[in-house]
């Protein structure tokens, strides 16, 4: 971050605004549910506008049946895969805080979406071991959002929810901190992104790339993790 010039950095900004207001404005049933989750003191730790539209764009590509969701919040990401679904298919989300998970199921509600979406309060490692044990149909699309030392885990027991063409999205793969691909020892964080990158690149059944983004008020590069189950 230190050797980010400030200029390239308010050029990236420039770009992320750019991109926002001409391709990715909020509709508004996400404007309303951001403005609810901010009402309710929830963290403005959603995906960004620009992100949101690569999630959506990726959702009509796709055309799941089945989406997955590891991280609701206040539900902004859900909603973009809700109108995405138009209608059909369905969406499970996972999220451990019940006052996140209340903002979430006013936002569907006023959306008009909470038939399609299902929210699974609990800790994602045992909601996800559940949806195993119960052997759930698999899902066509999963997307990895929640606390960033569990990806590794999040990604083995996604692949068991998966089956061959499953679309594995992943956000903030590119750690905050700490040199680029070359964490501190002590940064649990991004120790645990980086192992992540390497299972995702690494792994015999995927196909994955990681897709550049720009983030935040200050125009910070981070990515996307985009993986297709063979
Ligand atoms: C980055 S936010 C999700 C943002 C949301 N996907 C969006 O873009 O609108 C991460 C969420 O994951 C939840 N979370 C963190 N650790 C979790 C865990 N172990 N199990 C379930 N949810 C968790 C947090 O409470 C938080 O609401």
């Amino acid at each position: 971050m230190d050797r980010v010039s400030l200029p390239a950095l308010e050029r990236n900004r420039q770009v992320k605004d750019y991109i926002c207001t001409h391709f990715s404005e909020d509709p508004i049933p996400m404007q309303n549910a951001l403005k609810a989750s901010e009402k309710a003191g929830l963290k403005e730790i959603q995906v960004p506008q620009n992100v949101a539209k690569m999630l959506y764009m990726f959702t009509l590509l796709v055309r799941p049946q089945r989406i997955l969701e590891i991280g609701t919040l206040g539900g902004y990401s859900t909603l973009w895969f809700a109108k995405a679904l138009k209608g059909g298919g369905k969406i499970v989300t996972i999220e451990m805080e019940k006052a996140h998970a209340e903002v979430a199921e006013n936002n569907f509600a006023l959306a008009g979406y909470e038939d399609c979406i299902e929210l699974r309060l609990g800790k994602a490692q045992e909601v996800l071991q559940e949806l195993i044990d119960a052997k759930e149909e698999p899902f066509d699309l999963i997307f990895i959002d929640a606390d960033k030392e569990s990806y590794p885990l999040y990604l083995e027991l996604s692949l068991k929810l998966s089956q061959s063409g499953t679309l594995i999205l992943s956000d903030n793969l590119i750690p905050k901190r700490g040199e680029i691909g070359c964490p501190d020892p002590r940064d649990n964080e991004a120790l645990a992104i980086y192992e992540f990158n390497q299972a995702m690149r690494d792994h015999p059944f995927l196909e994955s790339h990681v897709f550049p983004t720009i983030v935040g008020e200050k125009g910070r590069v981070d990515g996307l993790g985009v993986s297709i189950v063979r």
